[in-house]
């Protein structure tokens, strides 16, 4: 409640304010609305992470389609990781919660790991929950995939 008063009164001060406060104020809100960064490196292994068999290291997965989906699967953004298996999505963070990405969405990979290793599943897709990479001061943070499962049943 005290908050929202608080962003009521901001909002007033905004309308009679000088354009000087406006643009701070402006710049106060952009800071806030910074894009939610989700990235992340896929290896070729059954659970999406480095791993280290027979003294040779996981390759990483290349080409792999990569989404994240929310609810019920609902694709929400989608991409495709890099020669280095590095991943990146930009979120916007009007319509995105970090409290509701982290506890209601999960990153999907669905490509066969077969795909990379025709030794692995050719059926079945990666999926892992997101998780905080980091929380500087500001509250600002960056997201980014676990441990992933082999899941038959997508979500
Ligand atoms: C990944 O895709 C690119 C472009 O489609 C292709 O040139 C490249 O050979 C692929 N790499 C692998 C490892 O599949
Ligand atoms: C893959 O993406 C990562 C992260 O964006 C970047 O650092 C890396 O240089 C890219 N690798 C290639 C081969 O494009
Ligand atoms: C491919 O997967 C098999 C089965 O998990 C594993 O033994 C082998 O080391 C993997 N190959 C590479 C190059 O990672
Ligand atoms: C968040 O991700 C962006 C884009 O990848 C990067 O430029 C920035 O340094 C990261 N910041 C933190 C705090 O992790």
């Amino acid at each position: 409640m005290a908050s929202s008063k608080f962003f009521l009164i901001l909002i007033l001060a905004a309308l009679i304010a000088t354009p000087v406060v406006v643009a701070q104020l402006g710049g106060l809100l952009s800071g806030l609305l910074r894009p939610i960064n989700i990235d992340g490196v896929l290896f070729c292994s059954l659970n999406g992470k480095i791993d280290v068999l027979n003294g040779a290291t996981t390759p990483i997965f290349p080409n792999a389609s990569v989404q994240l989906r929310c609810g019920a699967g609902n694709v929400v953004s989608s991409t495709t990781t890099n020669e280095s298996g590095a991943f990146s999505l930009v979120l916007n963070p009007v319509q995105n919660i970090v409290s509701s990405l982290l506890s209601n969405c999960n990153i999907v990979v669905t490509t066969p790991l077969s795909t990379c290793n025709a030794s692995l599943p050719s059926v079945g897709v990666l999926q892992s929950p997101l998780q905080i990479v980091e929380k500087p001061a500001g509250g600002l943070v960056n997201l980014t995939s676990g441990v992933f499962q082999l899941i038959t049943q997508p979500n």
